[in-house]
């Protein structure tokens, strides 16, 4: 009997070759949906835990859902050349566009039920390099592992009341947080507000070094102190009235001090901070003069994700700027795909 010929040899070569592309993709797409791991940590995990008990508030952000946009400029003073050829440090205005945050998933929380204040900036270089950045306010994050992050959103979301205790136990990191949420002082004003990135980047100098770098935004109005139960009587709504109010009156100001680690300094761990010594750079000054609500609002649409950074600085041996970039697209995927139901009226678009 004849073999086959080598027209049917290479259309079966195809036929496999085809066959293997296609198992390799749909393998693929397994292993990224987490289909062939299920104990590992996923965006698609890290964006449910944070949904509270009613589900998510369609059309918003998955966290830090209530906020304010604003745009501006960032003005490089170009003391931080020294630290990273990226073009915003070069001496210069940089247009900013921003967004003023609460840490919650619910669109319409209340300003005293949140402790945790949030920022979102992106500054453009003339040479096309975005550095986008989220920041919050306490000096420590809660977690020192996008895991142990995980594992806090379910400790704190379970009726078990074991489950927080559980946690507690297990992470000795926590208390510095919970320290920093029990007695730090309130504000009344986002204007008041020092902002950290917690997380450590990489800045590259024009010969090439490398510096690990965290920076703040540290704000030009000193901070007045108030009592949580002051604050909650000056309404639900009063971080975004303010904030408003004065940027109508005068730009508000933050300046970037950059703080830089020396190397026995841990740079992959945001729960520990920095000793207080580290030499900091004053990069520039960022002036927010323009306040717009969210709904068609410049920031609306964008996914302040932090590993969208101009050449110049790059992410280190941190583990939370990829897991947050993940979870930021998980959650603009979803926001973006439910925009029908943006913004929410009360009652409306909840699942
Ligand atoms: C694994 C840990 C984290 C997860 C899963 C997470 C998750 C999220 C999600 C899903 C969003 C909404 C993104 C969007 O729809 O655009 C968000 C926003 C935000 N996150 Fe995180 N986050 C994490 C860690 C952090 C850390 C360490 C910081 C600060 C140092 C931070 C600061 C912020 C801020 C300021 C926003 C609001 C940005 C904006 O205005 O759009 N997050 N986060």
């Amino acid at each position: 009997m004849p073999g086959p010929s080598q027209s049917q040899r290479s259309a079966l070569g195809s036929l496999v070759l085809i066959a293997a592309v296609v198992g390799c993709g749909a393998a693929a797409f397994a292993y990224t949906a987490g289909w062939l791991s299920p104990d590992r940590l996923t965006s698609t995990k890290l964006v449910s835990a944070l949904a509270p008990p009613g589900g998510p508030t369609l059309g918003h952000r998955r966290n830090h859902a209530k906020g304010i946009c604003f745009t501006g400029v960032f003005e490089a003073n170009g003391n931080a050349s020294e630290l990273s050829r990226a073009t915003v440090f070069a001496t210069g205005q940089y247009p900013v566009v921003g967004r003023f945050n609460l840490a919650t998933p619910d669109p319409d929380a209340a300003d005293p039920t949140v402790r945790v204040r949030g920022i979102g900036v992106q500054i453009s270089a003339p040479d096309g390099g975005v550095w986008r950045m989220a920041m919050i306010d306490p000096p420590v994050f809660a977690a020192s592992t996008p895991q142990g992050f995980y594992d806090l959103l379910q400790a704190s979301g379970s009726k078990d009341p074991a489950a927080m205790k559980a946690f507690v136990a297990a992470h000795p990191e926590f208390p510095a947080f919970v320290e920093w949420a029990t007695k730090a002082p309130w504000t009344a004003s986002y204007a008041e507000v020092t902002f950290n990135s917690l997380n450590a980047f990489i800045f590259t100098d024009a010969s090439g070094t490398d510096h690990a770098v965290r920076w703040s935004w540290r704000p030009e109005a000193p901070a007045t102190p108030i009592t949580a139960e002051d604050f909650a009587k000056l309404g639900p709504n009063h971080l975004e009235d303010d904030i408003a109010e004065r940027v109508g009156k005068s730009p508000q100001r933050w300046t970037l001090v950059l703080t830089v680690a020396e190397p026995s300094d841990p740079t992959s761990d945001p729960t520990k901070a920095w000793p207080p010594e580290r030499r900091t750079v004053e990069a520039g000054t960022l002036s927010v003069q323009k306040i717009e609500p969210e709904a068609d609002g410049p920031c609306r649409d964008i996914n302040f994700d932090p590993t969208i950074l101009p050449d110049g600085i790059k992410v280190s041996d941190d583990p939370f700027p990829a897991a947050r970039s993940a979870a930021y697209a998980k959650s603009f995927d979803l926001r973006t795909a439910e925009a029908s139901h943006y913004p929410r009226t009360a009652g409306s678009a909840k699942p």
